[in-house]
């Protein structure tokens, strides 16, 4: 395994907490934030929604690849989007940056997280239910195989969840020595 650097990178299905959790981390531990989303949007100047109904999918997925690889190799927190898993490619380059922690959450939760979003192009459909289940059964074992720790938020609020990866950041780097 090549040299990792001190980012804590979030990865994780859509409605597992990734962005808040981030937020709260990157206040917390007075760490830059970067979001692949947030860097993707802005290089497009247009919502997500937008960008997947004028450009499609592969040229998302090219942006948000291209914005993971702008981030520096540093101390910070990386949030990035629910699908970043499906490119090895971003896998890579995600655990190059640091540590990298999958966020999960039980389906009931993640529909009823979900079910007022209106910027989730993959969620689009009449079935929103049936798509979660669709894509979580696909994606689980992605997440699973590129973090290097877990967290389930299903019953957790944003501020437990940072709390939740701080502890388990202390306990790894106590054995790190
Ligand atoms: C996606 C997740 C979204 C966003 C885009 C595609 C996905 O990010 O990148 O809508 O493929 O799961 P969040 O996980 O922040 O919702």
């Amino acid at each position: 395994m090549g040299e990792r650097g001190e980012a804590i990178v979030l990865i994780g299905f859509m409605g597992t907490g990734k962005s808040s959790a981030g937020r709260l981390l990157a206040e917390r531990l007075a760490l830059p934030r970067y979001e692949t989303d947030e860097m993707v949007t802005s290089r497009f100047a247009m919502s997500i929604a937008d960008i997947f109904r004028h450009h499609g999918e592969p040229a998302f997925r090219d942006a948000e690849a291209e914005a993971l690889r702008e981030i520096p190799i540093a101390p910070s927190v990386v949030v990035t989007g629910g699908g970043i898993v499906l490119r090895p490619e971003n896998v890579a380059r995600m655990r190059r940056l640091g540590l990298v922690i999958a966020l999960s959450a039980a389906i009931d939760i993640l529909v009823e997280r979900l079910c007022g979003s209106h910027d989730r192009p993959l969620l689009a459909g009449a079935n929103r239910r049936g798509q979660i289940a669709k894509l979580l059964q696909s994606r689980s074992r992605l997440y699973d195989a590129a973090a290097d720790l877990a967290v389930d938020t299903s019953d957790l609020t944003p501020h437990q969840v940072a709390a939740a990866i701080i502890h388990q950041l202390s306990n790894v780097r106590q054995r790190a020595g």
